[in-house]
């Protein structure tokens, strides 16, 4: 039998120094591949807004969006522990919704935990989804769904005062509960430092390689994703062109009416057919 991974999992690979593998999925399929790879922890991110629903940024994407997506990944899912991002504005109007939006997640999809963006000013908020016993991951530095305030996707906690922000945010999510937090965009000194300072794992994108594990999203690991390359992703495989070769490949089958071939192809008796022809 597989045994899960779970949040107890991934707190004794913090402490025994054994780095944490988390990659993003969106579907059955992309679960199955992750998992059967033996990644530790999928996300579902709102990622899926701009890699899978074709947004130009996370904030069009909804509660129910992330739970018809999430059910899916579960369902293709046997190991690895899965992770719900909460989409924009389903924690940041009250504690209160927050836990009743986390709750709806996580009945309706069957996952582990959920996500959110924030230090600081959601610490009540994850204070209250914990309380109810739902694991919660925080998310800190370059957080997409604050796109606008932040003037774009650019890296975070150069400056000294960022920076010592993003500590006390690290240590507001640490006190109030969290299970990790994930470090996005920031420069990897200090990705080090606020590993070194908490006891609960972080989980790096862009935030070097001290971080206690690296998150990539589904389609930039597969080299899927032409068009938007950030400076911390790196592509493990090429396949969108091998994709666009096979759909190339198909189609001209087709068109030369070369597929489907015999061995494609069922077959009747021919007394039979015969019938049917005499028949009509
Ligand atoms: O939405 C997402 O995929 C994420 C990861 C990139 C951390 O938040």
């Amino acid at each position: 039998m597989t045994t899960k991974v779970t949040v107890r999992t991934i707190a004794q690979m913090k402490n025994r120094g054994e780095k944490i593998t988390m990659a993003t999925a969106y579907d059955f399929a992309a679960a199955r591949v992750v998992d059967e790879a033996g990644i530790d922890t999928i996300l579902v991110g709102d990622s899926l807004g701009m890699v899978v629903l074709g947004y130009e940024n996370t904030l069009p994407v909804t509660i129910e969006d992330m739970i018809h997506h999430g059910k899916a990944v579960v369902r293709g899912t046997k190991r690895a522990m899965v992770i719900i991002d909460m989409p924009f504005l389903t924690y940041q109007v009250s504690p209160e919704e927050a836990l009743r939006n986390a709750g709806r997640i996580i009945q309706e999809t069957g996952a582990t935990a959920v996500k959110l963006e924030g230090g600081v000013e959601i610490a009540d908020t994850v204070k209250k989804i914990v309380g109810a016993g739902i694991p919660v991951f925080g998310h800190i530095g370059l957080t997409p769904q604050a796109v606008g305030q932040m003037g774009g996707f650019v890296v975070q906690g150069r400056d000294e005062k960022v920076a010592a922000q993003l500590v006390e945010d690290a240590l507001a999510l640490q006190e109030a509960g969290a299970c990790a937090v994930v470090l996005e965009g920031i420069p990897w000194q200090l990705g080090k430092f606020i590993t070194e300072k908490l006891a609960l794992p972080t989980i790096g994108i862009g935030a070097g390689v001290h971080c206690d594990g690296q998150v990539l999203v589904y389609h930039d690991i597969l080299g899927l994703q032409t068009d938007l390359r950030p400076k911390f992703v790196k592509s493990f495989g090429q396949f969108y062109q091998l994709m666009v070769e096979a759909m190339r490949n198909y189609a001209a089958e087709v068109k030369a009416a070369t597929f489907p071939a015999p061995e494609h192809t069922f077959t009747m008796d021919e007394t039979i057919m015969a019938k049917i022809q005499e028949k009509y």
